[in-house]
């Protein structure tokens, strides 16, 4: 349920180092993506912490997903499946997802399909897929997806998105789940007087509100002090009444959080190359 993210942490060593200090810290799954250009560091990470007797390769559970540019056909996404492998060195992926409801994703979806009932990929999810997209979806394809990651945390509450992946026994997994530093809940009066009531950090409340509502959460930080907060989330519970506060806080389907409807934001993703 509480996973270690590392979007944006492009410097190999530090994405290493980071992965290693969460592994420490109890974290078993980690979500990395073939765009954000680690997974050689995550797979690097993996391998040190086996041999280190920190955890085995059963203990955890890695998360890549399929780029926008691998998604243009059927042997486009067997491709970058492969690449995925290659790059992590690992065997197989606990869970691979498609990035983004982009270019041919049904073509893309039978290649996990493919890959998942030969083993290569133990689990096979989705990622950024709207409600209206994720119904159109689970109607259609053959393996329904297991996981739908997307933007979840008080700002962004989602509440029918979550009933629709309930409806299909999809597990909601969040990204940005601590606002992905665009929100600031540090500077909330109402999640500070929650997280004093707790003697808990605000991270730790919004963290928890997810969690207690049955979402995967997957924190980044590159701070081991932070890390180890992200995680120190299981010895208090929320009322109903907190987790009704803080699900107010939500400013519905505005601004950034639905970038993913705007044509420049679909175009922007469609010209980021990962290979030459
Ligand atoms: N599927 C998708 O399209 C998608 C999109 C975005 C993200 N993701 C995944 O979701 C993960 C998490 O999302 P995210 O990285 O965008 O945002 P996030 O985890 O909500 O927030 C990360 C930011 O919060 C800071 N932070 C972390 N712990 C903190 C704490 N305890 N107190 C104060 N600040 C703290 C981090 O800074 P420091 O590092 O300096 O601590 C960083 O600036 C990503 O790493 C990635 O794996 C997926």
């Amino acid at each position: 349920m509480v996973g270690f993210g590392v979007f944006q942490v492009t410097d190999k060593e530090e994405c290493k180092q980071s992965v290693l200090g969460a592994i420490r810290a109890g974290y078993r799954l980690i979500d990395t993506a073939a765009v954000y250009g680690n997974e050689d560091a995550v797979g690097d990470a993996v391998r040190e912490a086996i041999d280190a007797g920190l955890c085995t390769r059963e203990e955890l559970f890695i998360t890549s997903k399929l780029w926008v540019q691998d998604m243009g056909n059927y042997d486009m996404a067997i491709a970058g499946i492969e690449s995925s492998l290659k790059k992590s060195g690992l065997e197989y992926f606990d869970l691979y997802l498609l990035h983004q409801a982009m270019r041919d994703y049904f073509s893309a979806w039978r290649a996990l399909e493919e890959a998942y009932e030969a083993g290569k990929l133990k689990a096979i999810g989705v990622s950024n897929f709207y409600p209206h997209v994720l119904a159109n979806f689970c109607e259609t394809v053959r393996i329904r997806p297991m996981v739908n990651q997307v933007e979840l945390h008080p700002y962004f509450v989602q509440a029918e998105a979550l009933e629709t992946m309930k409806y299909y026994n999809v597990q909601p997994e969040a990204w940005a789940p601590l606002g992905g530093g665009r929100h600031k809940p540090y500077e909330s009066e109402l999640l500070q007087q929650i997280a004093n009531a707790h003697q808990k950090s605000v991270a730790q409340v919004v963290l928890r509100w997810n969690l207690q509502r049955g979402v995967t959460i997957i924190p980044k930080s590159t701070k081991l002090k932070r890390i180890e907060e992200n995680i120190s989330i299981w010895d208090f519970t929320l009322s109903d009444n907190e987790m009704a506060q803080i699900s107010s806080l939500d400013l519905g389907y505005v601004g950034d959080s639905v970038k993913h409807f705007k044509p420049e934001f679909v175009r922007g993703c469609l010209g980021v190359k990962i290979h030459s």
